[in-house]
């Protein structure tokens, strides 16, 4: 539309205006607040900015492939991706304290995308850090400037105290909604501009007990099952989010075909919301729960029970770590 053209060009031109000839970084995560940011950024500047996505292993089944595929391929943005996986499970290893998971997670995302720096460092200075900062973002801090001010929400993008860097952030002045239709109006994939809220940490917060590579997979195959029929079913849009929680040190006995089967059980917890502070358990249709639930038990191993969770917020949190 004309406005949002608008939008999107202002800020292009507030971008270049504030960054002049010099070079910019900006952390991808694969939501749509960084991505749309770099967009602008990128449109703005060209390669004189360069995205980290530091792939941490945890996010869900084709969400990597999103942003170093599809994401570039479509706004040409100069990326950098580290597939740290490796170091991220051996970081969690042993570890099952949901606080615990979100300090490890957030620390070795630091360290990796501080390696990152140093390596676009040696290109030549870089005097700027993107951010994917929203208006409400900037009210709930209490509107300043110029600081690395990042939500105490233990974000993954959370990042190290003594930067250097002046913040460019392109989408200060916008709302979720606004955010999403420039995305639109930037072509940027439809999976990511419509991703619904997914947690930094990613899956390590979905795995109830220890992260490991095979949970992880287990996981990423019964969360890509539920995601599928929910969107087949036109639920994205009545649905706030949709964790899918692995209970890895659960056990619980089955049967199919001939024999018994002593599998783990993911939880479905479909909420709705306006803002994630409060939520209630959303009312999926039976007919879709079933086929949710015959699909994981069939085509994920290693799963023989899929059980809803019907708690409110509060007191039930949305993640269940
Ligand atoms: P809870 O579980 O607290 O979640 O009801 C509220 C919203 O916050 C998201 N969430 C997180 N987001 N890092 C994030 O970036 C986190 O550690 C984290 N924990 C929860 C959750 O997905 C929901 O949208």
């Amino acid at each position: 539309s004309w406005t949002m053209l608008n939008i999107v060009e202002d800020a292009v031109e507030a971008v270049r205006a504030q960054v002049g000839d010099g070079r910019a970084i900006c952390a991808l995560s694969g939501g749509v607040d960084s991505a749309v940011a770099a967009a602008i950024v990128q449109r703005a500047i060209g390669d004189r900015l360069t995205c980290v996505f530091v792939d941490h292993g945890l996010l869900r089944k084709g969400e990597a492939e999103q942003v170093e595929r599809d994401f570039v391929e479509v706004t040409g943005v100069k990326l950098r991706v580290v597939d740290a996986s490796e170091r991220f499970l051996k970081a969690l290893s042993g570890v099952t304290d949901p606080e615990e998971k979100r300090k490890i997670i957030g620390r070795e995302f630091i360290r990796v995308f501080e390696d990152e720096q140093r390596a676009i460092l040696a290109d030549g200075p870089v005097d700027f850090l993107v951010q994917g900062t929203l208006y409400p973002d900037v009210v709930e801090s209490g509107g300043g400037t110029g600081t690395a001010n990042i939500k105490s929400h233990h974000n993954v993008g959370g990042l190290p105290e003594d930067l250097k860097f002046d913040l460019v952030e392109p989408l200060r002045t916008l709302f979720k909604d606004e955010v999403r239709r420039a995305g639109e109006e930037l072509g940027l994939p439809a999976a990511m501009v419509w991703r619904q809220p997914f947690p930094g940490p990613g899956l390590g917060i979905r795995i109830i007990g220890e992260v490991t590579r095979e949970r992880l997979d287990l996981l990423r195959e019964a969360d890509a099952i539920a995601r599928e029929e929910l969107t087949r079913a036109g639920l994205d849009r009545d649905i706030w989010q949709c964790p899918v929680v692995l209970l890895a040190d659960v056990r619980s006995v089955g049967v199919q075909g001939d024999g018994r089967t002593y599998g783990h059980p993911v939880v479905l917890r479909p909420v709705t919301s306006e803002d994630a502070m409060t939520a209630d358990w959303a009312r999926v249709p039976y007919d879709v729960l079933s086929r949710i639930s015959t699909r994981i038990t069939n085509e994920v191993r290693e799963v023989n029970r899929v059980v809803l969770d019907v708690t409110s917020k509060p007191p039930g949190t949305i993640e269940w770590e």
